[in-house]
């Protein structure tokens, strides 16, 4: 898959991200679906928005026992999404057995690309020392939880855009960076911690950008989606 702008449509129901979508007559953006989203709706939105035609990134962020992971995956696998995730603190073993399930879920051979949370983008490294007792820093953090993501075969991580290039080093220029904490300095940084811009975000060597509020919340959705993809894909 090529590099590429996802929205996330953190909303808080089926009819809000219809009502969101409806608004691209002529893209058909990749999109996160989320917790809150995925929540709200269930697995029935996931089933429409692909009849309508988007790629989508199922981000429920899976963490728990590796057979608990392993039976959720081969459910979630049958939605022919092309994006999962899980977090890579629930370690190899866990990881190894999300992949497990995405595979006996898809006897085709097909399967979702899946990738691992390393730390959220929210985190700082000061709430990593002093809350999640995490004494190494946060990039080595990071290279640590890419490279067990890479042991367990996964596809890639998600991560800040500025730990991109980091992520690259440990795993390889093969090993997908997702990246969200996307910001254009001219606009609230929210609640998110280390941010950067779509244009330095693919110089950093993102793979995918995931994109939210600055779209969603945007009076023009679709003009910045399209500045996002201009300034990160390039066209
Ligand atoms: O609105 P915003 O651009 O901050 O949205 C970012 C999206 O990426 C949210 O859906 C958030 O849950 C998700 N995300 C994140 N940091 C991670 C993993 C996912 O912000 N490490």
């Amino acid at each position: 898959m090529k590099r590429d702008v996802i929205i996330a449509c953190d909303f808080p129901s089926a009819e809000a991200t219809y009502a969101f979508l409806d608004n691209f007559k002529e893209e058909k953006p990749f999109i996160k679906i989320g917790m809150e989203l995925y929540y709200a709706a269930g697995p029935e939105i996931v089933r429409e928005l692909r009849r309508r035609g988007h790629r989508i990134f199922l981000d429920l962020k899976l963490h728990d026992i590796p057979n608990t992971v392993r039976k959720a995956m081969k459910v979630l696998s049958r939605l022919d999404v092309d994006m999962v995730n899980v977090h890579a603190a629930g370690t190899i073993e866990m990881m190894r057995a999300a992949l497990e399930g995405l595979k006996e879920g898809r006897p085709d051979g097909e399967r979702p690309l899946i990738i691992a949370v390393t730390q959220l983008t929210s985190t700082s490294e000061e709430a990593l020392h002093k809350q999640l007792l995490i004494c190494e820093s946060m990039n080595d953090t990071i290279a640590t939880y890419a490279r067990n993501a890479r042991e367990a075969g996964l596809d890639g991580v998600v991560c800040s855009p500025l730990e991109a290039s980091l992520v690259k080093e440990a795993c390889g220029p093969e090993f997908l960076a997702v990246t969200p904490g996307i910001r254009y300095p001219d606009a609230a940084k929210d609640d998110q911690s280390r941010i950067t811009s779509p244009a330095r975000a693919r110089e950093i060597g993102s793979d995918f950008i995931v994109v939210g509020r600055p779209i969603t919340a945007a009076a023009d959705p679709v003009a910045a989606y399209r500045r996002c993809c201009a300034d990160f894909i390039g066209q």
